[in-house]
């Protein structure tokens, strides 16, 4: 990177190695997860992106054909029993430059298993790619984050990665990986891998192409603890923020800040309980996943219209919204004109928001697993770099109306 280069080949040039190989350029970045430039001389903690979403599940080998079949996923490594790894299984998927490991124990004495019956199937560890593992660690323990494993190198014939862990909300971690010296398909320890899984006839070549971010829920009064553990520890920036009655219902409230990496493809909102008339989302999620944890990953797509239809038709469910939402004159002055009918919107139960900058349209899914816990969203994004303010308390009523079917209310 040089200083004289225009903005446009800073961007091109800093893709990361999966963004490639998913041909991705800069300007679909900007528009799928609102990349920007930024100087990374200065920043204390500097991250490049993502690196992987790890879950713990209870049952890795059916999720990672659930995440083929219904969220378009390719798998591309492995590592279990046959490759050496005794205590438990994961498979390594991906979509565009996102990528997930799902894991689920095997030996009994496997620390999965216990994350597991604890938790439920959820996120253990958001992992991060820099391109300093000691810099970022030496700053990080300097301001008094926890250090779970000191940096190391892993290695094999494909080359070494460095790698450590770092403590964040509960029992959540953030691996921080750099993997510029190797070429292996995800790290030492795992075989290349695919499936024998086979896309439907006619299935998009992609449902999504990149993780936009990652939600995060935290107790009662914890929140701004955790924004500062991000602007502190990482350098990431406040992005928004929505306190009160932005995303207040009758019956429960929350409040929710966001923080962002410098070139803004990690944002990680966090969200507390307020205190309301009745239990909200956030106290349900808590009790239900024993903990602070990962509440929602959106993910960018540049068709949502057609990937809500190829989900639905793998079974993955979505929230309803009401018809009312649509009707609303209000709804249709705010959001203006979007790509298409909202028609098109309504029939699929598609949200839209608006602000100064453009539109997104976004969609969120029922919990995945058994517990009422992680769950998805779909964003397509046309400009704004929002998460969806205005739709907030539309969507809350509509999960409150599930809530409210569960007994949780
Ligand atoms: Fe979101």
């Amino acid at each position: 990177m040089t200083d004289t280069a225009q903005p446009t080949d800073v961007l091109t040039e800093s893709l990361t190695a999966d963004e490639r190989l998913a041909d991705l350029s800069a300007d679909q970045l900007r528009q799928l997860v609102g990349l920007v430039d930024y100087d990374a001389a200065g920043d204390v903690f500097p991250v490049t992106g993502w690196d992987a979403v790890h879950w713990v599940v209870g049952n890795a080998t059916q999720t990672a054909k659930h995440y083929q079949a219904a969220f378009g996923m390719r798998l591309e490594a492995y590592a279990g029993p046959e490759t050496g790894q005794r205590e438990h299984v994961s498979y390594v998927l991906r979509s565009g430059s996102c990528r997930f490991v799902v894991s689920g124990g095997v030996a009994p004495t496997s620390p999965l298993l216990e994350h597991h019956r604890r938790h439920g199937d959820g996120v253990s560890d958001i992992s991060l790619e820099v391109p300093d593992v000691d810099a970022c660690i030496r700053h990080a323990r300097s301001v008094g984050a926890v250090v779970l494993t000191e940096p190391h190198d892993l290695g094999d014939e494909h080359g070494t990665v460095r790698t450590a862990t770092i403590a964040a909300y509960g029992d959540t971690v953030h691996t921080l990986v750099d993997r510029s010296r190797y070429t292996g398909p995800y790290l030492p320890g795992y075989v290349a891998r695919t499936s024998t899984y086979r896309p439907r006839e006619g299935s998009p070549r992609r449902i999504f192409q990149a993780l936009d971010h990652v939600v995060g829920n935290v107790e009662l009064g914890q929140m701004d603890q955790w924004v500062r553990f991000y602007n502190e520890v990482m350098g990431f920036t406040n992005m928004a923020e929505f306190i009160g009655d932005d995303i207040a219902t009758d019956y429960s409230a929350l409040m929710s800040k966001v923080v962002a990496n410098g070139n803004h493809r990690v944002k990680f909102p966090l969200n507390e309980p307020a205190v309301a008339s009745r239990r909200s989302q956030i106290d349900e999620f808590l009790e239900f996943y024993d903990g602070p944890g990962a509440q929602h990953l959106a993910l960018a797509t540049n068709d949502i219209l057609t990937a809500v239809d190829q989900m639905r038709a793998e079974g993955v469910e979505f929230l309803d919204t009401p018809g009312t939402y649509y009707t609303d004159p209000r709804l249709r002055a705010r959001i203006g004109n979007v790509r298409v009918p909202i028609e098109e919107l309504q029939s699929r139960g598609i949200l839209v928001d608006r602000d100064e900058d453009g539109y997104l349209l976004q969609i969120f899914t029922k919990p995945l697993g058994d517990r009422p816990t992680v769950f998805f969203e779909l964003i397509e994004r046309h400009g704004s770099l929002g998460f969806g303010k205005g739709n907030f308390k539309a969507l809350f009523e509509a999960i409150e109306r599930e809530q409210e079917r569960r007994g949780n209310l």
